[in-house]
């Protein structure tokens, strides 16, 4: 590719595009923790985490102020350090003397690992992927180890799959059988972060938590050397199997929540596993791959439409390589393949299209809760077209910009999401009893 020509092409590669809200005259624009719009959602998602003991809000705004817009490895150094901070005054607090101060110091210190592992999948050589995701462990088993029930983490194995599904069990500590929620992450995050989406929001109500990873996740991605399949049913009917051997759950109020990229893998696990009382798409996505050749440009998947492997690859690896790929294009692109555990764009972008819910969406038999976020610009428009398939199964919501709510998952707006979403569900059982 000759240089004028690949410029052209970068400054309309928009992989999951950001709007840049600077430039917006709306009066809904939520205030900026970076120049750089990617890495303002990924920070503001962390922050998310204050309402839940994973985060605190002056230490991310110090450390907003120390990463360079587009630049990686600033992200990465700012979060480590704040991260090794917090976890040494973590390990400083006599947890038998101060157990509620170590706990909120070991989540954050977690959390804050995961941040600065965010930005580092465009090397899978690079060391920081597996030294930074053992401090992350470390530091969350620390701390759910100091709950008033501490986490149980379980390893279950795959039924005809050989491989192996980590799970942590957070029980009530109510008496008898309790509602039970099971949360799984999307593209990129962790069953640990999910304890912060809505694990410790749903324990608040008395239901039993538990999360879990499958293939791709960050996990079994690390560890088991596994990418995403698409048949997620595989991954989740050894969960529900394991939840219904324990004596704490109810086993007719058994809810799925699938976060970002979940908003598929749920649903279609619902399709084929129907011990559900309820699933929760957060946000709705019933067509992947359509997402990903919509964010292409046009030159880009007209090559991909005639299957040009060679020019593909070669145009988004020129664009990898080069220093104006904007930061969500970059990101997405490194982030796909790494969880999908394959090598090249193409073979990204090939993969991608199996995972759509067109031909299964019928088959789920329990309501669902679509969510949906005004301005998301990872999955634009994919909750409603999930909504509309599933017809009188889903409970369409959607959360609004004026509510600080409009973010892709609703990110920021955690109170709000969880109030929504978890009355729903309690009236729901309520309603079948
Ligand atoms: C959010 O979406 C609404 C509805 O599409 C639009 O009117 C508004 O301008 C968007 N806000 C931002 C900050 O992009
Ligand atoms: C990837 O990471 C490895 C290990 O840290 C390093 O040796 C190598 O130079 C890195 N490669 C690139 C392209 O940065
Ligand atoms: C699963 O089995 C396949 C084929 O037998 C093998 O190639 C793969 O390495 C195995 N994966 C694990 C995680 O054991
Ligand atoms: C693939 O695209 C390149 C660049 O447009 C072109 O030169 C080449 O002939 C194409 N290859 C095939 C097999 O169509
Ligand atoms: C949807 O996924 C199936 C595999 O599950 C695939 O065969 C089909 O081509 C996909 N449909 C679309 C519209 O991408």
């Amino acid at each position: 590719m000759k240089i004028t020509s690949l410029t052209i092409l970068l400054s309309c590669i928009g992989f999951h595009e950001k709007r840049d809200s600077s430039k917006s005259s709306n009066s809904d624009r939520m205030y900026q923790l970076s120049g750089d719009p990617e890495f303002h959602y990924e920070i503001l998602r962390a922050m998310s985490a204050t309402s839940s003991e994973g985060a605190d809000i002056g230490e991310l705004l110090v450390t907003a102020q120390k990463i360079k817009p587009g630049d990686f490895e600033s992200y990465y150094a700012a979060f480590n350090e704040l991260a090794t901070r917090v976890h040494e005054q973590a390990k400083s607090i006599d947890g038998a003397k101060h157990p509620f101060s170590a706990r909120n110091t070991f989540f954050r210190a977690s959390t804050y690992y995961r941040s600065a592992d965010f930005f580092l999948h465009g090397n899978w050589s690079d060391t920081r992927i597996n030294t930074l995701w053992s401090k992350q462990l470390d530091a969350f088993n620390s701390a759910m180890s100091l709950l008033p029930v501490p986490g149980q983490r379980i390893i279950l194995n795959a039924k005809d799959d050989n491989f192996t599904i980590p799970a942590i069990f957070f029980g009530s500590g109510k008496p008898g059988p309790q509602p039970t929620i099971i949360l799984g992450n999307g593209y990129d995050g962790s069953q640990e972060e999910m304890f912060h989406v809505v694990g410790e929001a749903a324990l608040q109500r008395g239901m039993n938590v538990i999360t879990y990873e499958g293939p791709g996740q960050p996990s079994v991605r690390r560890y088991q050397d596994l990418g995403f399949i698409p048949q997620w049913e595989r991954v989740l009917t050894p969960v529900v199997d394991f939840a219904l051997t324990r004596p704490e759950v109810d086993p007719h109020s058994i809810g799925l929540w699938g976060y970002s990229f979940g908003g598929y893998l749920a649903p279609r696990a619902a399709a084929f596993e129907h011990r559900l009382a309820a699933v929760f798409a957060m946000d709705g996505v019933y067509d992947f791959g359509q997402t990903i050749l919509a964010n292409l440009p046009d030159p880009v998947k007209k090559l991909y439409d005639s299957r040009n492997e060679t020019a593909v690859n070669s145009i988004l690896n020129d664009a990898l390589a080069s220093d104006s790929m904007p930061t969500s294009a970059r990101w997405s692109l490194q982030q796909g393949m790494w969880s999908f555990n394959v090598k090249s764009p193409y073979e990204f972008i090939r993969r991608s299209q199996l995972y759509n819910l067109t031909s299964v969406s019928d088959k789920i038999q329990a309501p669902v809760f679509v969510g949906s976020a005004e301005n998301d610009t990872f999955f634009p428009g994919q909750a409603k077209k999930l909504s509309e398939a599933l017809g009188s199964k889903a409970t369409y919501h959607l959360f609004k910009a004026a509510d600080g709510a409009g973010e892709h998952c609703s990110v920021g707006a955690s109170a709000l999401v969880n109030q929504v979403t978890l009355d729903w569900f309690e009236d729901i059982l309520r309603r079948r009893s």
